[in-house]
Parts: C-alpha cells; structure tokens; sequence
C-alpha cells in the first residue's frame, strides 16, 4: 500500500480533531494511519521568521510537519493573494477581489519554499494529495524539483465560471499549475465544467473523454468528488446532544417557539446579511409569526485580518441590532446572533432542536453544515433544510427547500413554508436526503479520490 502524503494549509496535528475542526481532519487522519504517511503544511503561528525547518510530531504513524510563517509571508499568502484576491473571486465577488503583484509574488514565495521543506520528507511511491487554493503552485513547484510521484489537488471551493476567473491577472498561470497535478478533482459538476470551458476555450486545450483532458503539455484527470461527512458518526452525536445539558437548556429557552437555526463562519460568501433581511421579510410580511419565531445564528469570527471580515462583522452586528430594535418584545429577541464557536457535538444538539436549518451562501464549494443539520434530526420529527441554490450542497440535497439567497422574498415564503410545512411532507423530504447522505460519505470521498489517485493518467 502506497504512503500517503497530505498537503493543506491548515494540519489538525490535535487528536481531537473531531470534536472541534469537524470530520474532515478525522477522515484524513484515518487514510494516514491506514498507510502510514506525512501531513504537512502551516502551523497557523506567525513569527518574526519562517523557521527554518519544519516542526515534526508523531502520532502512530503518521507525521506532522508543520512549518511557522513570518508575519510577511502570512500577510502576502494567506491574508494577502489566498484570502483577498482568490477567496473572493472562486466565490463570485469580484467586488471585493483586491488584485497585487506583491501578494502575488508572496504566495507563489510561500508555495516555493513549501515545496523546499516537503521535498526531504516524501519517498518514492508516495501519494502526495494537496488541498485548496492556498495550494496551486505546490504541485508544480515539486514537479520542478524533480518530483514523479502521483500528485492530486482537491478544490474544496467552487471553481468560477470563465468570465470571472479571467479577471485575475494570474489565472493562466493557475491553471497551468494546476495541470501539473495528475488528478484535479472538484465538488460538483458546475466547477469541473467552469474548468473545462477554460481549458477548451481559454488554454487552447483538449477533452480527451473518460474524465481526461490534455493541456499544458500533461494529460490530467478531472473529475468530481463531492464531499460528504460522516453521516452515521453525525447520527450519533445529534442522538446523544439531544439528552445533553447544553441541549436541555436552548430546548427550555425554546418553549413554545420554532427556532430557525444558521451556523457558519463569519464570512461574506455565506449570505449573512441577506439572510437577516429575509427573516426581516418574513416578520414584516407575516406579523403572525412575531413572537413566536427565532432565529439562532451562530457565526463564529474568522480572518479578522481581513478588512472585507471586519466590515461584515461590523454589517451584521448593525443588521441584527436593528432586526431586534424593530420587532423585539419584552419577552422576546427575534435575532440571537452569537460571534463564537461550539463543539460539534453542541451544534448536533441545537440543529436537532431545531424546525429550520437555514443554509443560504450566495456560494459555496459543498457545505457541511446543510449536510449535517439533515443528519442530526429526529427521524420521527425532522426539521426543514432552507438551502441555497448556490451551495455545493444544493446538487444532492435537492428535497430540501431550495432557494435564490439574493430574493430575499422567496426566501422569507420558504421559511414560512419550513415553519407550516406539515409532518409527512419533513419526513419524507427528509427521508430522502438521509439516502443521499448515507450513500456519499467522506470516506466514499476520500476513498474514491485515493484510488483515482493511484489509477493516475501518469
Ligand atoms: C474553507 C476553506 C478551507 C479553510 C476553511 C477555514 O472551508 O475551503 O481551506 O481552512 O474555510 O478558513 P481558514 O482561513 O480559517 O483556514
């Protein structure tokens, strides 16, 4: 069996991952155990230097190794060209798409020098399997440095219809990184079509069928791999929460009311602020629901160095302040907003107790939290899935309520929808994601990116 070597870049050196970044780190601790293997890539410190070699931990067998950035390389890669000018452009905002030739240069720096320290660490016969956008370069970088092991990408984000990604200046060097990799793979069909309209009309390259493309010089795999989650360990956790204290609490907090639940990172691209406008439709246009419905919206801060992160913060605070100003009662506050995390195992206590998930990203690569609200309900009593359109998600989950986030109408009509909707019409909706979810798990994902890893085009 081949070694396995992880390249992203954040590594969940923890054990216990599961309980806090979610089932993807477990996933992919489970596939290095199994082959033994390397997880490299930024420790998440910033220093005055970049160290010099990385930091190795070792679990078993696998190895961590994990490499500290200077506050200019993080500020230039990660703030800087993965965060400003990538993020925002893979989701459609070209708004907020700031374009430098110094972060630029920084994160291909950054890419170069990961490819420097990983080189010591891999052996012949290795799968080296890289993650996400901060990544690009990186295949290309080892292939440079003579590297001939199978190498895979995994896009977690969307990939942006031509039209966008040709905006930035960079993207025809992107795309011929990418094609140093042997297998590309994506979360929906949507992302690999965007891909290859640029391949065929932008590189001046070939569809080769069976899931082949030709272009830059290599032929390259690409093909879908939509993410999953853990389905039955999520099953779980949702059973065992809902007898949970943390859990009695918000049910006794609940009463009466239906509670519409949201939990995402404070980012742009999740359609936070257009959300707090449909729940203000919906108490504007049905003044019946006043006082009997809130909204629970846990959104944890993230990339607070990032000007565009603290502006929606600051939008949202103001938002909410004034939702609740307007239709609050003495004995209710319509907008619980709370800028903080929680174990997954709250959070599969709180989506359990709740009759609305509202999942509603203007874009979004897959998202896991649409996927887990579904798997956390009670059989005999589910709750609503609201889902955006532009979710990942959106492609199985199609039995939930699927809405345009920009319409803030139709999303308070489906909300409302959710609230009435009656009880065999949530089971059967719900039955019917349940089959989806327990068909493609993660480790259906992983499983099926590693072998189509180890089948290669090479
Ligand atoms: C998205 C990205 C991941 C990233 C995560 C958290 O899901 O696809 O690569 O790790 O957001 O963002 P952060 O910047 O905190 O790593």
């Amino acid at each position: 069996m081949n070694r396995l070597v992880v390249v992203s870049n954040r590594v969940a050196v923890t054990p216990d991952a599961k309980t806090r970044a979610g089932g993807l780190a477990v996933a992919l601790q489970d596939a290095l155990r199994k082959h033994g293997g390397v997880w490299f890539g930024w420790s998440g410190k910033v220093v005055p230097q970049t160290t010099a070699e990385p930091t190795i931990t070792k679990d078993g067998a696998i190895t961590y190794a994990t490499v500290d950035l200077s506050r200019k390389n993080s500020a230039e890669y990660y703030n800087g060209f993965a965060n400003r000018s990538l993020w925002p452009l893979f989701h459609y905002r070209l708004d907020l798409t700031a374009f430098s030739k110094q972060t630029y240069s920084g994160y291909l720096r950054v890419n170069t020098m990961f490819a420097e320290k990983l080189l010591p660490l891999l052996k012949a016969g290795d799968l080296i399997w890289v993650h996400d956008y901060h990544l690009i370069p990186l295949g290309e970088e080892l292939r440079k440095k003579g590297v001939t092991q199978p190498m895979g990408f995994f896009l977690h984000t969307p990939f942006p219809a031509m039209e966008i990604f040709t905006a930035l200046p960079s993207h025809y060097a992107l795309v011929g990184a990418l094609c140093s990799y042997d297998v590309v793979g994506f979360q929906t069909e949507n992302d690999l079509r965007a891909f290859l309209d640029y391949i065929v009309h932008e590189a001046g390259g070939s569809i080769l069928g069976d899931h082949l493309i030709r272009a830059f010089g290599r032929t390259v795999r690409v093909e879908v791999f939509p993410i999953g989650i853990d389905t039955e360990d999520f099953v779980k956790s949702a059973k065992q929460a809902a007898g949970s204290e943390s859990t009695k609490r918000l049910r006794d907090r609940v009463g009466k009311r239906l509670w519409l639940i949201g939990v995402d990172r404070l980012d742009y691209s999740k359609g936070l602020v257009e959300r707090f406008h449909s729940f203000e439709r919906l108490l504007e246009t049905r003044p019946e629901y006043r006082g009997k419905v809130t909204l629970l919206q846990i959104a944890p801060p993230s990339r607070s160095e990032v000007p565009e992160y603290r502006e929606i913060r600051r939008n949202l605070e103001t938002e909410a302040g004034h939702i609740n100003g307007r239709f609050a009662d003495f004995d209710w506050t319509p907008i619980h907003y709370l800028n903080r995390s929680f174990k997954r195992q709250n959070l599969a206590g709180f989506f359990r107790v709740s009759r609305i998930g509202l999942v509603t990203p203007l874009r979004d690569g897959m998202n896991f939290v649409a996927k887990e609200y579904v798997a956390a309900q009670d059989a005999h009593d589910p709750g609503v899935l609201v889902l955006s359109r532009f979710a990942g998600a959106a492609r199985e989950l199609d039995a939930a309520l699927l809405v345009n986030p920009f319409d803030y109408d139709a999303v308070a009509d489906a909300m409302a929808k959710g609230i009435e909707m009656p009880l065999d019409e949530r089971r059967e909706r719900w039955a019917a994601m349940m089959v989806k979810l327990r068909a493609n798990t993660l480790s259906t994902w992983r499983d099926s990116f590693l072998k189509a890893l180890g089948e290669g085009p090479y």
